[in-house]
C-alpha cells in the first residue's frame, strides 16, 4: 500500500448529492462503502468534511450575521456531517471514533492528539470534527493541522473534480489537469488548491495533497494502490 496513513478531506456539499440541502444517504452509503475498502485494505484512516451542505459562515456574513456567530454555526454544521458519516459507517461494521475540536461531551470525545493516533493503531477511524474549533479557518485548515499532528502520510482532498487544472474546468473547455505540480507552481500560478492558510501549513510540514474526484467508485482504493489519479502537489 502506497499510505499507510490518510487524512481524507470531504466536501460538506458533496454530501448533498442531487438535494439543495442536507445530507443525501446514497452519498453518505457511498462515501462509507469507499472508506470501508480502505479502512479493509489495512490503511489508517482520519477523516475530516465539511458543513457547507448545512451551513457556509462565510455566507451568512454576506446576510449581515455576525462572521464569527456565522464560523462557529459551521463547524456545528460540520459535527452533523461527521455524526451521520459516523454512523453510516459503523452501520457497515467499520469502528470508529469521532473527536471534535468543540467539547460536545454527550455526543464525542474532545479532540486529543495521541488518543487519536492510539485509536488509527487500532484500526479505527478517526473523524475529526467541529474543524479547528476557532473561527476564521477553514476545514481545509483543520484537515491540514489534523493530518500533520497525526502523521498523516498524505492528504487526500475529495472534490467533485477529477484534480487542479489550468483554468476552471467546467468553465474552460480548454483546461488542462496536472498530474503533478509543485507547492511553488501553485503559488506562482494563482492556482486553487486549498485556502492559503491550509496550504501553506502543508508546504512548511512537507505534507503532499492529492486532489481527487472522490465520487467516482473505487477512485480512493486505487490512489492507496499507487495509482496516478488526480493531481499529487509534491515538493
Ligand atoms: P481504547 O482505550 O484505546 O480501547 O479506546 P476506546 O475508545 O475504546 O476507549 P474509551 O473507554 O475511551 O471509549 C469507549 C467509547 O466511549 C468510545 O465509543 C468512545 O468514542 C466513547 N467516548 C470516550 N470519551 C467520550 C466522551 O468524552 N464523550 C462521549 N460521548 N463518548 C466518549
Amino acid at each position: 500500500m502506497k499510505y499507510k496513513r490518510i487524512l481524507l478531506k470531504l466536501s460538506g456539499e458533496a454530501l448533498m448529492g442531487s438535494k439543495n440541502f442536507g445530507i443525501d444517504n446514497d452519498r453518505l452509503a457511498q462515501y462509507a462503502i469507499e472508506i470501508k475498502e480502505a479502512v479493509d485494505a489495512g490503511c489508517e484512516v482520519a477523516i475530516v468534511i465539511g458543513g457547507g451542505n448545512i451551513f457556509r459562515g462565510i455566507q451568512a456574513e454576506k446576510g449581515g450575521m455576525d462572521r464569527v456567530q456565522g464560523d462557529y454555526m459551521g463547524m456545528l454544521a460540520t459535527v452533523i456531517n461527521s455524526m451521520a458519516l459516523q454512523s453510516a459507517l459503523e452501520g457497515m461494521q467499520v469502528q470508529t471514533r469521532l473527536q471534535s475540536a468543540i467539547k460536545m461531551e454527550q455526543i464525542c470525545e474532545a479532540f486529543i492528539r495521541r488518543k487519536a493516533v492510539r485509536h488509527l493503531e487500532k484500526g479505527r477511524v478517526v473523524i475529526f470534527g467541529a474543524g479547528t474549533g476557532n473561527p476564521y479557518f477553514t476545514t481545509d485548515t483543520a484537515a491540514t493541522l489534523r493530518a500533520i499532528e497525526i502523521e498523516a502520510d498524505v492528504i487526500l482532498k475529495g472534490t467533485r473534480v477529477d484534480g487542479i487544472y489550468t483554468a476552471d474546468p467546467e468553465k474552460d473547455p480548454n483546461a488542462k489537469k496536472y498530474e503533478t505540480i509543485t507547492f511553488g507552481e501553485v503559488y506562482e500560478k494563482g492556482l486553487e488548491v486549498m485556502d492559503m492558510t491550509a496550504f501553506t501549513l502543508c508546504k512548511e510540514n512537507e505534507l503532499p495533497i492529492i486532489v481527487f474526484d472522490m465520487n467516482k467508485k473505487g477512485n480512493l482504493r486505487r490512489i492507496l494502490d499507487g495509482e496516478k489519479l488526480g493531481t499529487l502537489v509534491t515538493f
